[in-house]
């Protein structure tokens, strides 16, 4: 992947730090940046939720460098800013489950540590800081397509945090004049996404399911919609961001989607088509802080960043099941 180069200026003289990039979303801005040449790729990961071997193919690269430390500690974060062009900001906790179980632990890593990397970047006086934001902030709003000024009531300790994020972004932008720009991530899926854990997305345990020949749950009905969205879609945002001019991106928040939506069901039947297999799935009962449908409307990210959506979802669900067939 990524051999098409999607950033508008050389990057080859540019540090980047990608927090959480031993993760999923991070590992692929990792692959690209490394790809296309980017002076240093730093990673500040503390492997809670991420993986080693998302990112041992690039520990031979002399350009990368991994920091193991958490972003709950502000010298880790000012240590990691040190002497960086760009952060791209992707250490979380993700899940809406996870944080219904345990929001201490949620806001301690998304909201405290997410202060600590603004504060950071601000005074190693990054560029820009890019960061992901959620499409759990929408919360029980129901406008379809929805829209970026159009929140709701938030569902979950998680949806605070990341709402929470985007008003401390929009305050450091006003104050400091930081380039700080947000991306409202509606369900990315893609290679690498962990099926492992109990807060494992969709797709990864349907595929992992289908593969394996083990059971797969649907909670609820399964016509609950989402905006399903290629991992290749959220690095091209990120790359279209480096360069978009700063007075049109600085303290906002943009979707970024595929900007369709396709029900769990019919997620579950093009990756049961994709796998070969003959699984039935097992409905259980709905989870809780979810919503019914999600779906986007990019144009504002268009309009701003140039961005449209590279691989639309079914594709992209073919790639992931290829992916996950060949590290059987
Ligand atoms: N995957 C999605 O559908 C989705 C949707 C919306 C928003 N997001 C956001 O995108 C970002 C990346 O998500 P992902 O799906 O790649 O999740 P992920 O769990 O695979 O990656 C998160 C990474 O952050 C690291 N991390 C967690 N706590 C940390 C800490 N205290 N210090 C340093 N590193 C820490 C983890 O070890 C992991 O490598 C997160 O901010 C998430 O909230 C993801």
């Amino acid at each position: 992947m990524y051999e098409t180069p999607w950033h508008k200026k050389d990057i080859s003289s540019k540090r980047f730090l990608v927090t959480g990039g031993a993760g999923f979303i991070g590992s692929h801005l990792v692959e690209y940046l490394l790809k296309h040449n980017a002076s240093e790729v730093r990673v500040l990961d503390d492997l809670s939720t991420g993986f080693i071997s998302n990112i041992s193919l690039f520990s031979e690269n002399s350009r990368f460098n991994f920091i193991m430390g958490s972003i709950v500690d502000l010298d880790e974060c000012r240590k990691a800013c040190e002497g960086v062009d760009f952060v791209l900001h992707h250490a979380a906790l993700g899940s809406v489950p996870r944080s219904i179980d345990n929001p201490i632990a949620t806001h301690e890593v998304n909201a405290n540590g997410f202060l600590n990397m603004l504060v950071a970047a601000r005074d190693a006086k990054v560029d820009r800081f890019i960061y992901a934001s959620s499409s759990s902030v929408y919360g029980d709003n129901t406008d379809s397509p929805k829209k970026e000024e159009n929140v709701g009531r938030a569902l979950s300790p998680y949806a605070v945090t990341k709402k929470l994020n985007e008003q401390y972004a929009a305050v450091f932008a006003d104050l400091y004049g930081m380039n700080v720009i947000g991306f409202r991530y509606f369900n990315i899926f893609g290679p690498r996404q962990s099926p492992n854990g109990a807060y494992a997305a969709a797709i990864p345990l349907f595929i992992e399911g289908l593969l394996n020949n083990k059971p797969v749950y649907i909670n609820g009905d399964g016509l609950q919609s989402r905006d399903f969205t290629f991992v290749s879609n959220v690095v091209k945002a990120n790359m279209l961001a480096l360069s978009a001019p700063a007075d049109t991106v600085r303290g906002q928040v943009f979707n970024i989607a595929a900007g369709g939506s396709t029900s769990v069901i019919d997620i579950f039947n093009s990756l049961k088509k994709f796998s070969g297999s003959s699984l039935a799935p097992t409905f259980r009962e709905e989870r809780k802080g979810e919503i019914r449908n999600s779906c986007a409307d990019v144009s504002k990210a268009k309009n701003a960043i140039g961005y449209s959506a590279e691989v639309e979802s079914k594709k992209g669900l073919e790639l992931t099941v290829e992916w996950f067939k060949s590290t059987i």
